[in-house]
Formats: structure tokens, sequence, C-alpha cells
């Protein structure tokens, strides 16, 4: 296999992180994708750090053996927390989701009040405002963990009236800070953007970091010199731990399209 032919290696602590292959999907056609979700032991969010870091080294040591030629690592709570750790042990470039939204955020918030929306352990480890301060240091960046999100989404509830009282109860003291820019820094939060758009007012925009990450991989392919031209349909490939009740329906919401080969993974 030619180097630009190999796969894009994507992780994430269940099948959130499909919001992410979605959004490649359809920003690059042709890339070869092979997906691993940790189903078995999802969530991460409220898990420690070093629990955190653990499983993202099993997670690298996996994906590494295909041969990947980029690591994307979808989901935010293993980007906030075992970024350092997963870099450290790859051989080819990591692109992560947080830098993705923060510098999209930097770019979209005009009076520099920037609300982020994530899991307690992405919220807790305040990755996301040093990733926007690095872009620029005079954003003021309040933040709120929303844990209640994910099992909402993962149960369909994409617009129910619980949702909407869960998120109106959330959003209350981050948009008591009079935000202008909003970041979805969760997997799942992507799926109730319109829900989300709605409480917080259309003045309010929202960064989803699934289409970020999308686009700053399409541009590191392009500079890289690394996209796949073959015009073939593209391979892709799911690695899960286990196959849950329902990871079908809940699978294909996530990614937007039916999913075939869905394999077992071994760690
Ligand atoms: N993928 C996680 C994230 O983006 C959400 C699910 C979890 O807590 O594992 O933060």
């Amino acid at each position: 296999m030619s180097h630009k032919a190999q796969p894009i290696g994507v992780f994430d602590s269940g099948i959130g992180g499909m919001t992410v292959v979605r959004a490649l999907m359809e920003r690059s056609p042709f890339e070869n994708i092979i997906y691993f979700g940790d189903t078995a032991r999802t969530p991460y969010g409220v898990k420690s750090a070093e629990t955190i870091n653990h499983y993202s080294e099993e997670i690298t040591r996996f994906l590494l053996n295909f041969d990947v030629k980029l690591l994307i690592i979808a989901c935010n709570t293993m980007a906030a927390v075992a970024y350092e750790t997963v870099k450290a042990l790859s051989s080819v470039p990591v692109l992560e989701v947080i830098d993705a939204g923060a510098r999209m955020a930097a770019q979209a918030t005009r009076k520099k009040q920037v609300g982020v929306i994530g899991t307690p352990a992405t919220v807790n480890s305040n990755v996301y405002a040093r990733a926007i301060h690095r872009h620029d240091p005079s954003i003021r960046v309040f933040s709120q963990a929303c844990p209640l999100f994910v099992p909402l989404v993962e149960e369909g509830w994409l617009d129910h009236q619980v949702t909407r009282l869960t998120a109106q109860e959330y959003m209350k003291p981050v948009l008591a800070e009079h935000i202008d820019t909003l970041v979805l820094g969760c997997t799942h939060y992507p799926l109730i953007k319109p829900l989300l758009q709605a409480v917080v007012g259309e003045e309010v925009f929202l960064v989803d970091s699934a289409e970020a990450m999308a686009d700053i991989t399409a541009n590191l392919l392009t500079e890289m010199d690394l996209g796949n031209p073959q015009q073939s349909p593209p391979e892709y490939r799911f690695y899960v731990t286990d196959v849950p009740y329902r990871f079908q329906t809940i699978g294909e919401r996530f990614l937007g399209r039916s999913i075939a080969n869905i394999n077992l993974a071994k760690l």
C-alpha cells in the first residue's frame, strides 16, 4: 500500500467519535479510515487521569499496528488528559479535537467571552482554556461540565424536553457571562446542536469540534502531501471492545449512515 493510501486511525472512548469520522468522511471522502471505540470501558469522562492515560496508551499501540499514516484523537476527554502520552508513543503525526476547537473559538469570538462545555474530566483539566489562551490570552473562558448530556444523547433524546431542561440548567452560569461563542467540547454534543442553539440563542456561535477537526486534517494532509488521491471507494473499518445492545442504532445515528465491517478488538 502506498503511503498515501494508508488509513487514518481515529479513536474514541466509545461511539461518540463517529461524529468526527462523519465530518472526516464528508471533508476527505477518499481517505481510508480505521475507527477504534472502547465501548467496553466507556465513558471515560468521569474516570481518573491515570486510567484515561493507561487506556489511551493501549489504544494507540493497537492502532499503530495497522500502519496508520495519521492518528486522530476524536475524544475530547482523551485529548484533554492523554495527548502527551499518545504523542510520545506515536511514530506518525497526532491530531486532536481540542486544539481544533480552540483555534476556531479564538477566531470566532468578537466579545472575547467564550464558553466551553464538556465532560468533568475535560473541564477539570482546563486544557481548553489553555489552548484558547495560546491563540489569544485576552479571551475570557467560562467552562461548564455537562455529564448528563452523554447518556441523554446515547438514549436518542436529541430533541426531548428532558434534554432541553437539562441544557437550560447547565447553560445558566455560562450565559450569565455574556458569551458570544460556545465550544461543544465533547464528541456527543454535535448531535444536540439544534437544541443547544435554541437554548443559548442564535447570537451565540457554536463551535463544532468535529467539523474543526475535519478541516485541520484536510489541511495537514495537503501540507504533508499525504492525501489519498485514489478515486475508488474508501475502506472504513470499525473496531470496538464490546458490541453492546443497540450499538448499530446508536452508531448509525452518530455516523449518519449505515455501518458495516464492525470487528471486536482485543487490546
Ligand atoms: N468521548 C467523550 C468525550 O468526547 C465522551 C464520552 C465519555 O465520557 O467517554 O469527551
